[in-house]
């Protein structure tokens, strides 16, 4: 099997000499066995035509943002779900400074807006032009934005300067998007992941929580966008910075995480409870600030809904992670959640040990499911994550489910 089949990868090209180039590379990616759709900028069809592009790909070429006569008249968004990868080669000093800057006045501006695909972009330009403070300033937004790139290159060019600048040769720029496809394990996946701690109001000014910093989960969420995951993050109040391309709602009580959560639950494929939720809410909750007397106070305390249970319960429900955090019988205590809670995993870690679980940087994990477990040993959450993500994938597949963009069971 070639190592892109199926792959469908929508290639832009803009306004630069070295979009004579792209013509190879459509025929290229093609032999790998992309589908390759093309839309070319104004610019771009000064170089080569549209025609050129239409026969190698085998597909119509797209030029215009407003085109009266396609289907829809929604081109972009079609498009824009298409695609598993926008790769943008060439991509001219002028594409990328409007890329940086968020605008949408061309077809292929407004695409890359409008998908959930991975961008990559190649740049082709005069090497003064690569190393204006402008363009590397837009280069370090875009790569912020999570977008990748794809050299460019270092030789002469055609304006006859030599430095960097130069588009990657075809055959450099279809390796390039194999590596991309094989480390994006998670692409046409949506991965929820619940982070954080929750809140249970006692009164305007007191409440219960714990100490969860928010840490694992943020990490998870982190890897599996990196993964190519369509990632929503359900996090409890934390002091995190929210994640690039990730979509964060942010709740504060367990009975909000529940909602938050099964409002979303139908289309997600893989459900990740890293959230330390807790268990018990005062049953009543005061309206005033409850005054200080000299006896001693109780409150009453019920429980709070269990998330991960509900979620595990649905009659479709999602490959279903859970999290075990324990002071004692680590081993013995996640196995009885994973089976009673019905799990298809369970990551169990200790929690009260110093430098690792709860509000740290570090952790370290026992990996449970129904016919075996793995150990991950002390590491950074974010090193974890990525194991982690690895073993979920792997038992994912074994165990036959599909993710919902490809059995189209939303
Ligand atoms: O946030 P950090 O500072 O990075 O710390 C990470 C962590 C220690 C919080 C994390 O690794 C972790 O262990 N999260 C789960 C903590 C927890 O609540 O464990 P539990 O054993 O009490 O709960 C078991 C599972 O049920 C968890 O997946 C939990 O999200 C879920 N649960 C629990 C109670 C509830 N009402 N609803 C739930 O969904």
């Amino acid at each position: 099997m070639n190592t892109l089949t199926d792959k469908h990868i929508l290639l832009g090209i803009t306004g630069s000499i070295a979009a004579y180039k792209s013509a190879d590379l459509v025929r290229r990616l093609r032999e790998q066995g992309a589908q390759v759709q093309v839309i070319m900028t104004a610019a771009a069809t000064a170089f080569i035509t549209p025609l050129t592009l239409q026969s190698i790909s085998g597909q119509p070429v797209y030029t215009q943002l407003l085109d009266a006569v396609t289907e829809s008249a929604m081109e972009h968004i079609e498009l824009a779900r298409w695609a598993d990868m926008v790769l943008i080669a060439p991509a001219s000093a002028d594409f990328l400074a409007k890329l940086a800057g968020g605008h949408a006045d061309d077809l292929l501006s407004t695409v890359c807006l409008a998908t959930n695909a991975p961008i990559v972009v190649a740049p082709a330009m005069n090497s003064f032009m690569w190393q204006a403070p402008a363009t590397q300033e837009n280069c370090q937004r875009l790569q912020q934005y999570g977008i990748k790139f794809f050299g460019p290159a270092t030789g002469s060019q055609a304006c006859g300067e030599v430095g960097k600048g130069r588009l990657l040769e075809p055959n450099e720029l279809v390796d390039q998007v194999q590596e991309v496809f094989q480390t994006q394990f998670l692409a046409g996946y949506h991965v929820l992941v619940t982070a954080g701690p929750t809140r249970e109001d006692i009164d305007p000014v007191r409440f219960i929580s714990n100490r969860s910093s928010g840490r694992m989960g943020y990490a998870i969420a982190q890897s599996a966008k990196m993964a190519g995951a369509q990632v929503t993050l359900i996090s409890g109040p934390v002091a995190l910075p929210p994640v690039a391309g990730v979509q964060l709602i942010s709740v504060y009580s367990a009975q909000d995480m529940l909602t938050a959560v099964m409002t979303r639950i139908a289309t997600v494929d893989i459900f990740i409870a890293a959230a330390a939720v807790a268990d018990y809410r005062p049953s009543q909750l005061f309206s005033h600030k409850i005054k200080k007397y000299d006896a001693d106070w109780q409150i009453t305390l019920e429980r709070t809904p269990d998330i991960l249970a509900t979620v595990a319960a649905l009659p479709h429900p999602p490959f279903t992670v859970g999290f075990a955090a324990e002071t004692d019988n680590l081993l013995e205590y996640a196995r009885e959640k994973l089976q009673q809670k019905q799990l298809n995993m369970i990551a169990a870690n200790w929690v009260g040990v110093a430098g690792i679980g709860f509000d740290s940087e570090k952790n370290a994990l026992n990996v449970l499911w129904a016919e075996g477990g793995i150990e991950l040993p002390c590491a950074a959450k974010t090193e974890l994550a990525g194991q982690l993500l690895e073993i979920i994938i792997q038992q994912y597949q074994q165990n036959g489910y599909l993710p919902h963009q490809k059995s189209g069971s939303y």
